[in-house]
């Protein structure tokens, strides 16, 4: 079992934890080119360091943590980029599946999917279905995934359904379009980590994070560590969220 953060779960009051927190994983690449090493040897570090926070999300029973791997518009990245980037992926599922299935991990994944591989969709249903009756951390990963598309999906089967005459537009509720999104039966974001010193939201959860609280690092990714990401969950326990109301 992942159990070995002690001192640093100290830190923490439990009471204050964020439910769900998101992070877009951002560096890697500047991080391997700062070091005279390919973009790849980033993104396999990128990995150890995805790895290392997953455990710690364990550890503290976290509820959700959902993490941007590979946006909408990453395809438009090097074919070699991309070829690399989705055999990570492939090795990262097919080596880490059952250790987070062992840690009572539930995955799922956000986004098309259809465009990957057949052998990467076979794995990716595979582990969904692996880990399906889990009750641990819900653990989300963004693949081929943009806000904006998972905005749009939504509606769309919301359109089809009015099509069918199953319902009408104006009983079109937040609950009802919430029901539709990728995260369906999932608490809304509560936190939002961006690495690498870049302060925008790249069309990550756009829905989800109507209320989130934002961190921001300069750290690169690879070198993100459970440390800095408990710093940024004590930081969270700090925040006064008054969601549009005003303090009584
Ligand atoms: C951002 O760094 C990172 C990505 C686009 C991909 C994130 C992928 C990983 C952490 C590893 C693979 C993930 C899984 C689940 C196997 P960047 O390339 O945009 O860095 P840059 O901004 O410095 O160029």
């Amino acid at each position: 079992m992942w159990t070995s953060d002690g001192d640093l779960l100290a830190r923490v009051d439990k009471d204050k934890l964020p439910r769900h927190v998101a992070i877009i994983m951002d560096g890697n690449g500047r991080w391997a080119n700062g070091r005279g090493l390919l973009r790849s040897a980033g993104h396999v570090a990128g990995v150890k360091t995805l790895k290392n926070i997953l455990k710690t999300a364990v550890n503290l029973h976290l509820e959700a943590l959902t993490v941007y791997a590979f946006s909408t518009e990453n395809w438009k990245r090097p074919h070699t980029e991309v070829d690399f980037l989705m055999q990570l992926f492939s090795e990262y599922l097919e080596r880490e599946k059952l250790e987070m299935h062992q840690n009572n991990v539930r995955i799922k994944f956000l986004g098309r999917t259809e465009d990957f591989a057949p052998a990467l969709q076979k794995l990716m249903r595979e582990s969904v279905e692996l880990m399906k009756h889990n009750t641990g951390v819900k653990f989300n990963v963004a693949a081929d995934y943009g806000g904006q598309d998972e905005i749009i999906r939504a509606a769309q089967k919301l359109a089809r359904r009015v099509e069918r005459g199953e319902l009408s537009p104006e009983n079109i509720s937040i609950t009802f379009f919430e029901d539709e999104l990728d995260t369906a039966g999932q608490p809304p974001v509560d936190l939002m980590i961006r690495t690498s010193g870049e302060m925008r939201v790249s069309n990550f959860l756009l829905w989800q994070a109507a209320y989130a609280e934002f961190w921001f690092t300069d750290t690169p990714w690879p070198e993100f560590t459970p440390e800095e990401f408990v710093d940024a969950l004590v930081d969270f326990g700090k925040r006064n969220r008054r969601f549009g109301a005003v303090n009584s």
